[in-house]
């Protein structure tokens, strides 16, 4: 290899974190080698077909098709990558601990040969890497947890906040290399010790999570005393140690790694004999919040029964189709329960959404959504949903009434239109109830 060319990269498990990596790097000049043992998925990406719906995703993996590689075979992985990055599932079990069994199964078919480095950016559990470098002499072990969002995760990739590297000290080359990888990013590179790697990563998601249901329910205190949770969000930010980010209120947070990590988190602490109170509380006020709504629409419609409710969004978070987590599928059975009729639409989710949500009817446009509607709630903020024609959508319903569950539309814009206008921790506008 002469001084220009840079190391293969191999990449195991081709989900979402393993696409967006392996096409990352190719995008800087590696060759990649991505192995996932789902043949079809294999084959089509190797077609050139990404089925994620991931920003700029797509682009990135025709422009640097010449560099990647996808197969199904451990041995071609082997043989063309000695930096080897895991990035398979671990999704919650039934006891909501993290399912280890891909990781485990990734590792008994490595061959420890003292060449490879075993990166696992795969989020595990507080230990599990200490475990994985003892069960695994003579390959090199490096936990390096990855912290893209979805909806701009290549953007995450390519520009990080931090990069962190954990190591034993025994692997302090290993630990160079990835961080040498990393290096062209710009980030601040942290090197520490594999377990705290660990838990930098469940830490960050359960502190930003914490922060959420913290807003949420100063948002809740708002509504009772008058204020404006978001003038409140604004002073609050200025502080320079509080900051900015993760204070939007809204109905609560969801997808594949805020629920699904504080949980992990609550139970690592619990299984080490420690009881993490304050995530106890993270998760139920979650909880109650993606509920909030019903109590919003009942106080201007009274009963639910037979009231036709639109959706305006269905994914956990805009420019995603993800479903996993999202606050619209408690949301909408609560809905049902109390005897609704629910309605939606979402620009990219629906086809997730359909299994998951039986008896919800789907419409291709949200003004169809709204037809007849004697609510609506916005519980996606698609930017489009601003862009929409809301004078046609008032004359559509039966009733122009809309909760904004993510304080994302113009109020006064809306009460212009006509509509009734509901935000969350902030002073509605036309909310005169019956
Ligand atoms: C998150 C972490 O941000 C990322 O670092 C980690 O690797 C994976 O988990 P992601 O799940 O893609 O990323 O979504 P994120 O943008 O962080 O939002 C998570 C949820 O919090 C969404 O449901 C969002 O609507 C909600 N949220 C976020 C709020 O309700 N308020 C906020 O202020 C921010």
């Amino acid at each position: 290899m002469n001084s220009s060319e840079k190391a293969p990269i191999g990449v195991i498990g081709v989900g979402w974190v393993g696409l967006v990596t392996a096409a990352c790097f190719a995008e800087l000049g590696h060759p990649v080698i991505a192995r996932d043992v789902m043949a079809e998925k294999v084959d089509s990406l190797n077609r050139g077909e990404v089925t994620i719906h991931e920003p700029g995703l797509g682009e990135l993996i025709l422009k640097n098709k010449d560099r990647l590689t996808f197969t199904t075979d451990m041995d071609e992985l082997l043989e063309g990558a000695k930096l080897l990055f895991v990035c398979v599932d671990t999704p919650p079990t039934y006891s909501g601990d993290a399912d280890l069994s891909r990781v485990r199964s990734v590792v008994a078919d490595l061959r420890a040969d003292g060449d490879h480095v075993l990166i696992m950016k795969s989020t595990v559990p507080a230990g599990t890497g200490e475990t994985i470098r003892r069960d695994l002499p003579g390959m090199a072990y490096v936990s390096c947890p990855e912290f893209l969002k979805e909806g701009s995760a290549v953007e995450d990739f390519l520009h990080p906040d931090r990069v962190v590297v954990g190591a034993d000290p025994a692997d302090s080359e290993a630990a160079a290399a990835v961080a040498a990888l990393y290096e062209p990013l710009g980030g601040e590179i942290v090197l520490t010790d594999i377990s705290s790697a660990e838990m930098i990563k469940l830490a960050s998601n359960a502190y930003l999570a914490t922060r959420i249901s913290f807003i949420n329910e100063i948002a809740n205190v708002c509504e009772e005393v008058g204020a404006d949770v978001g003038e409140v969000a604004r002073g609050m930010g200025l502080d320079d140690r509080i900051g900015p980010h993760f204070l939007r209120p809204g109905i609560g947070f969801g997808g594949s790694c805020f629920p699904k990590d504080v949980n992990a988190l609550k139970l690592l602490a619990g299984n080490s004999g420690y009881h993490f109170q304050l995530l106890n509380s993270v998760i139920e006020v979650n909880e109650l919040q993606k509920r909030r709504v019903v109590s919003k629409l009942t106080k201007h419609l009274g009963s639910l029964v037979g009231r036709r409710v639109a959706l305006l969004g269905l994914a956990f978070k805009p420019d995603t189709d993800d479903m996993r987590e999202a606050s619209s599928l408690v949301l909408s059975a609560r809905l049902r329960g109390e005897g609704a009729e629910v309605v939606a639409f979402d620009p990219v989710a629906m086809d997730n959404a359909r299994s998951l949500l039986p008896g919800v009817e789907m419409k291709e446009t949200a003004l169809a959504a709204l037809e007849n509607a004697d609510a609506a709630v916005l519980v996606t903020e698609w930017s489009e949903f601003r862009e929409l024609d809301w004078d046609g959508a008032a004359a559509r319903m039966r009733r122009p009434l809309i909760i904004d569950g993510r304080n994302f539309l113009d109020a006064d814009k809306l009460h212009e239109s006509g509509f009734t206008y509901e935000g969350i921790g902030r002073p509605g506008v036309g909310t005169e109830t019956e």
